[in-house]
This record gives structure tokens, sequence and C-alpha cells, in this order.
């Protein structure tokens, strides 16, 4: 038996030794049309099913459940936008419920059904929220695609997802230029193979769209004139979204999150993990195109009756450093969760927290840290400037909640920088080496969870179960992978150090090394490449690209980066921030022909980079410390990105 001395050790030890006497109780907390016949199905391992024989529905339990409980006037949504000029706007539990159903009403009157497939491409504005929940009022499956991929990455999303329509607006909004949406998603139509039958596009002042007739429909017309739809009961093991994220190929994993597991187990999070009780504010500084976004921005909040916080802005420039402050105090945010590159934003302008003192920020409780690792250096910073506590947590896509966390909620620990603190309950984290055998306290190893997972987690990956198995489920048998390397501490500490796989993490978005390095290779002029991540001061890391030119090239070096960096930005997006790529003679490579990125890395990073002994020729390692020094890396420069 565990020792459990406190809220947090009984909650943990208990899912641990009873996960479904547990689970069934936290499922006790939402409302159900009809209960489980059981809790967890393990009938199929190792595919494990929560809440089987369960009817529920998500949107529900979002709006309707609290307008029904007397929350109708509160504020569920603050929608606020610096980049629109300052623009404000509130929407009840009532209100939201109310446009939730009458799009809802749009998409099945345009034949949309349980099951059927949504995308949803669109900026940080309210109807995105209203897009996603009203998918869940009907049964219908949303998969999100951020605002900063380009056409193709949306076109791969359609031949995978085939949606029946896809939810856009006429365009999104970055500091000091509006990105028009229509030519990418146009571009999308022209490379997919799967085209969605409908376009229903949300008009934006800043740029309006010329509606493709046959094709597009324009969001108010349609809202204006459709009928409320209620919502439809679904299998608690239906699908609620779709989310694709790197893979360690091209091609990206479409992940799927569930109806009751993830319901119940975000629901719990927001009370266990971020201490938030019905009425508090809530608000998570990221987008609706990443997990955190369909986490925290969207479900957990609304599901805990909380009010969300939708920011169109950014930490520094919209209008200055003293953003974050301005929307806790505005809206009396009890808890913001962000990720550190947005604090190492706000510190390189604000170094001594300056800004924070013009704002009362008296009903501010907690910041919360995710998406990478918070460094201790960052984590010091804001502890000094906000004198509130500092919680780093872990989690991911597939996770869809934190893995690993101190949970205010149940019994807050001491902070040990540079640890997101202990497993989260539900979680039977292990730290395992190559042969699956549990290593010792404080030694490195694969973080990997022992199935089956809590709710919340990933049942399988979208019309992928044998991905799903081979990508999480086959290296470690008996656990789920989740790529980190790390290691627990004798007292229980865990410490994310790495990823193991070609995963970047670049301003808090996870990308893919290997799909950047596609891009590279389809160039005419590239013979091999490799794309390595660099550190950098403010976003964490940052894609580096090395080329080895075709035999008989003679344009200018110059002019081909110029080339794969604009193919970068055109093939994945604006958010792989690919700047910088350099010409070389070779790769350094093992005998057998495998590239030595990480070798490579730790030489850019000006770390002790020793090589494998099956290097085939270690002189290769000097050519590229010295191209690597000539653009600021291998210890030439401060660590940040070199301009573009
Ligand atoms: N649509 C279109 N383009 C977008 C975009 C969107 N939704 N989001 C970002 N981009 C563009 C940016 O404009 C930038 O373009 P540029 O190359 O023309 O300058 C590029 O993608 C890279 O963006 P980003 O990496 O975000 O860098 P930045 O310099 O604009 O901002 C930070 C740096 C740290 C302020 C910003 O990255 C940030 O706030 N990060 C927090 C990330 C986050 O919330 N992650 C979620 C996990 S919690
Ligand atoms: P994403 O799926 O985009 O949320 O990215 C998940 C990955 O981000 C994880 O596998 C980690 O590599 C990294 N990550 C997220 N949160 C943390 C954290 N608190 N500490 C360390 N790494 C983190």
């Amino acid at each position: 038996m565990t020792n459990a001395t406190n809220a947090y050790e009984q909650a943990r030890a208990r899912a641990l030794n009873d996960p479904e006497g547990f689970w069934a109780e936290a499922a006790e907390d939402v409302h159900w049309y009809k209960r489980w016949d059981k809790v967890l199905d393990d009938s199929n391992p190792p595919f494990y099913r929560w809440f089987a024989g369960a009817e529920v529905n998500t949107c529900f339990n979002a709006l309707d459940r609290h307008v029904e409980g007397g929350r109708g006037d509160q504020v569920a949504l603050v929608y606020d936008s610096p980049l629109t000029g300052g623009r404000v706007e509130r929407f009840t539990f009532a209100e939201l419920a109310d446009r939730v159903a009458r799009f809802a009403g749009v998409l099945a009157a345009e034949g949309v059904g349980k099951g059927d497939r949504v995308i949803v491409y669109m900026p940080m504005v309210p109807e995105s929220v209203i897009a996603m929940l009203a998918c869940a009022r009907i049964g219908a499956v949303h998969s999100v695609v951020f605002g900063g991929f380009a056409s193709n990455e949306l076109a791969v999303r359609f031949d995978d997802a085939k949606p029946k329509l896809i939810v856009t607006a006429s365009c999104g909004i970055e500091p000091g230029r509006v990105i028009d949406y229509k030519p990418l998603v146009d571009g999308a139509f022209a490379l997919a193979r799967h085209k969605p039958a409908r376009c229903i596009v949300l008009q934006r002042p800043e740029k309006p769209w010329a509606l493709v007739s046959g094709r597009d429909l324009d969001w108010e017309d349609v809202a204006a004139a459709a009928e409320p739809h209620a919502c439809v009961p679904v299998a608690a093991t239906d699908p609620l979204y779709i989310l694709y994220t790197s893979g360690t190929t091209g091609t990206p994993k479409g992940v799927v999150h569930d109806n009751g597991g993830h319901l119940v187990a975000l629901n719990y999070s927001m009370k266990a993990v971020y201490g938030m009780d019905p009425g508090d504010i809530y608000w998570a500084a990221s987008d609706v195109g990443w997990v955190v976004g369909h986490s925290y921005i969207v479900y957990g909040p609304l599901f805990r009756g909380c009010t969300t916080i939708l920011y169109e802005g950014k930490p520094v420039g919209t209008p200055d450093a003293g953003a974050f402050w301005r929307v806790i105090a505005d809206h009396g945010v009890n808890a913001l969760f962000c990720a550190p590159t947005a604090f190492r934003a706000i510190k390189r302008e604000d170094p001594n927290g300056a800004l924070v003192k013009g704002y009362d920020l008296t009903r501010f409780r907690t910041l919360f840290l995710a998406g990478e690792r918070t460094d201790p250096d960052t984590l010091g910073w804001a502890e000094r400037i906000l004198a509130k506590p500092v919680i780093d947590h872990w989690w991911q896509t597939e996770t869809a909640w934190a893995i690993a966390a101190n949970c205010v909620g149940l019994h807050t620990l001491p902070v040990k920088p540079g640890s997101p603190t202990k497993s989260a309950p539900g979680w039977d984290l292990h730290v395992v080496d190559a042969e699956t055998k549990e290593v010792r306290a404080g030694e490195i190893g694969a973080l990997v969870v022992k199935l089956p997972m809590p709710p919340g987690a990933l049942p399988t990956l979208w019309n992928a179960d044998e991905r799903f198995v081979e990508t999480y489920l086959t290296e470690f048998p008996g656990y789920y992978k989740t790529a980190d390397a790390g290691y627990i501490d004798e007292d229980g500490y865990v410490y994310v150090m790495a990823r193991t796989d070609d995963i970047i993490n670049v301003a808090g978005h996870r990308l893919s090394t290997g799909a950047i390095e596609e891009v590279l290779a389809a160039h005419a002029d590239v013979a091999e490449c490799a794309v390595i991540g660099v550190a950098d001061a403010i976003k964490g890391q940052i894609p580096v690209g090395l080329m080895v030119l075709k035999a008989g090239v003679e344009r200018d070096p110059g002019a081909i980066i110029e080339d794969v960096v604009r193919m970068v930005r055109e093939r994945i997006g604006p958010v792989a921030a690919f700047r910088t790529a350099l010409v070389v003679e070779r790769l350094p490579k093992t005998r057998s022909g495998k590239i030595l990125r990480g070798t490579m890395q730790k030489i850019a990073d000006a770390e002790d980079a020793t090589p494998p002994p099956t290097i085939e020729d270690p002189a290769v390692l000097v050519e590229i410390e010295t191209a690597l020094h000539g653009i600021g890396y291998a210890g030439a420069g401060t660590g940040e990105s070199p301009s573009p």
C-alpha cells in the first residue's frame, strides 16, 4: 500500500489501486443520458475504453447543464482582442448556448450528423469556440487546424479526416499583418484529393472573402436563418475530436479524444490540477488550434462552470509586455496557463517586471506553465515578479491533460525548479531502459505510462489503429511511450529532459524536424539534408537546416537557402519559424549511414558532443562545428536566433 499522507497522495493511491472506483466517482460530477455498463472496458487490449455503454453529450455538459443549473447569466466566454484594436465581447452561458445551438442547426441543415468530420480553420475568435461546441452538440467530430499552418498541411488533414465541411474565417490577424485565409483554403482545396462539400466563412472586416458560388456560405447569413438544434446523445466512446500533431514522418497523426472519458478527466483536472471552482475565471493564453486550447480554452473551464478567456493577442507587442497583466486585471483572472516562451518574451522586454505594478492582480492566484520544460530561470523570474505560485506541468496532445503536475486543487507540494512535480492521479508513470526494465531513482530513461491510461488519454489514432499501436505501445510492451526521456528522483518528482524522437518544441509549438527535412529534400539542388533543433533564448528551440548539394550544382548557396526558407513557409507554414539553413560539404554519419543529428545538435548548443564509436569519419564534425560557428552557434553566439 502507498503511504497516503495528504489529499494528493490519497487520490493518487486510490486512482492506482482502484481506477474504476476512482473514475466512477469522478464521473458522478457530470451529466449522463445513460450510465455506463462498464467503467473500464479492457476486453480488447491494448485498446481500452472508459465508460463503455454510457451516453453523453459534451456540449450539454459545457453549456446547457450550467444554464439549467442556474448559471445562465454568468459570463462563460470573454473575447479580448488587442489585435483588432481592443475589442472585448462577453457571452453568458445562456447566450453561448443559444449561439452554439443555432450553429449546430446550420451544420445539421448542411447534412452534418453524428460521426461526420468538420474541419475548423479559424483564428482566435468566439466563432471558433462556437463551431467546436456546435460539432459536439450534434455528435460531429471536429478537427481544428491551427491558423499558422499552410495549405499543404490543411490539405493533408482534408485527405485524412475526410470532412464534410470546413468552417473558416476570411482572415487571421498577426501583429502588423492581416493573413488572408482564402488563398490558403483555396490552395488546400486544390491540393487535396478529398474536398469538403461546403465552406462556411466568417467574414471579418479586416479582409472580406469573395464567396465561391456553390461551395461557400456566409456564416452570418446561415446563422441568422438557422433553427437551434438540441444536444444529441452520443456513446461515451464516440470520438469528440481529432487533433493532428507532428509524427516522426511528414504525415501528421490524427490524435483522437473521445466524449465520455475526456469529459470526466477534463472536469476532474479543473479542480484537482488547477484548483478551479464554478464561477472562477480561467485563462489559457494559447490557441484553439493546439491541445491546450481544446482542453483549457474551450472544454475544461466550461465543463467546470468557469468563465474562460479567449485572447487574440500576444504576450508582447500588443501593445507591450504588460498585455498579460492588463488582461488579468481587466477580467479578474484567477489562473493563467501559458507556455514558458511567453514569459521569456515578456522578460526580455521588461526584465524587472516594472509593468506588473500598473495592474491590480489581487484576484490572480496561480500561474501554470506547460508546453515545454520551465527552465529554472524563467520559473524564478515569474515567481519574483508575480509573487504568486508558479506551477510547471507536463502533458501532450495525446494525453489531453496533465501527466505530471503540482495538483494545487488537492494539495500543493513544494516546488523543485526544473520539475513538473509528481504524476497526476491516474497516471502510472515509470522510467524504463531499452529492455523495459525500471531504472533506479535519478537515472534517465524513457518516460512511459503503464496501461491502461486514465480517461482523457487518446484511445487511438484516427483510422490508424495499427499506427497507434506501433507508435506508442510496441517499443515498451504494456506501456504507453511518451517519447520523452527523463527521470524520477528519490522523492517521486518527475524531470522531463528531452524528446526521444525528432520532435522539437518551437515557441511552445510542436514540430517534426522530419517534416521540415522532407521539404528541404524536395529542392532540386539538395542531395541530402538534416534539420536539428538548436537552443534559442526566447523560443526554446528553433529549427536549423544543414544541406549537402547535388554534385555539379553551381547556384549561389544563398539563393538555395532563400528557396528552402520560402518552401518551408509555404508548405508547413510560418509557425515552423524556419529561417536558418546552411550548405555543408558532408553530413556526419555512422558507418551504417545514419545521420548523427543528435551529435550535431549538441555541437550547435556547445554541449559536450561525444560521437558514437560507429561514426564513419569524425573529421566531418569539425567541419560542421566550423559551419555552425560561422552562423552564430557552436559557442559563437548568445543563444538568440541570428537575424534572418
Ligand atoms: N496564424 C498565422 N501565422 C501565425 C499564427 C497564426 N495563428 N501564429 C503564429 N504565426 C506566425 C507568426 O506571425 C510568425 O510569423 P513571421 O515569421 O512572419 O514573423 C511565425 O508564425 C512564428 O510565430 P511564433 O513562433 O509564435 O513567433 P513570434 O515571434 O510571432 O512570437 C512568442 C513569439 C513567444 C511571443 C509567441 O510564440 C507566443 O506567444 N508563444 C506562445 C505559444 C503558445 O501559446 N503555445 C501553446 C502551448 S501553451
Ligand atoms: P504537445 O503535444 O504539442 O503539447 O507537446 C508535447 C510535448 O511538449 C511533450 O511530449 C514534451 O516534450 C513537451 N512538454 C510539454 N510540457 C512540458 C513540460 N512541462 N516539461 C517538459 N516538456 C514538456
